[in-house]
């Protein structure tokens, strides 16, 4: 199994979303490959966002080791979830995919935790201090479902 989360920079969200589920696995003993990627290509190789880093460490799950990547078409091929933050990534994730079965592997994080809402991770990018806690906590939330869903189907 393996899981992939996707935001536009890669250095916000997605990081996030990546450090907070392979902690939960690794706590879990689970054999579950996590990643993160963005759609754009403006932070590649870059680490994660200072306040996001700040934000992580603090509230327990630090992401200082991770760096952006873009997404890529054979991302499909790799991973078997590929979660978005945002309706916008979903579009230009989804505008990569080769198939439907590409299509349905793709979904909206927050999905996870109101089936049918489209609600959204808000990008934090150009916000205050409590975007990036907002983020963090909305993120952990998800990734416990997304926890459940695999060890318990
Ligand atoms: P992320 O946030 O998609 O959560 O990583 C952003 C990071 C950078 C930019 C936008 C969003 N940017 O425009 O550079």
């Amino acid at each position: 199994m393996k899981v992939l989360m996707v935001c536009l920079g890669n250095i916000c969200r997605s990081p996030m979303a990546d450090g907070l589920l392979r902690k939960k696995v690794r706590e879990a003993g689970l054999n579950i490959e996590v990643d993160s990627a963005g759609t754009s290509d403006f932070h590649v190789g870059e680490a994660p966002d200072h306040r996001m880093r700040a934000t992580a460490k603090q509230l327990g799950t630090p992401i200082d080791t991770l760096r952006a990547r873009q997404f890529k078409q054979s991302d499909f091929s790799e991973f078997d979830l590929i979660y978005v933050m945002d309706s916008s990534n979903y579009n230009n994730v989804v505008q990569l995919a080769r198939n439907d079965s590409d299509k349905a592997k793709v979904k909206l994080i927050l999905e996870e935790l109101q089936p049918g809402s489209a609600m959204e991770v808000p990008d934090p990018y150009f916000g205050g201090e409590q975007g990036f806690i907002d983020v963090y906590n909305m993120l952990d939330a998800a990734t416990d479902v997304i926890m459940q869903k695999i060890q318990h189907g």
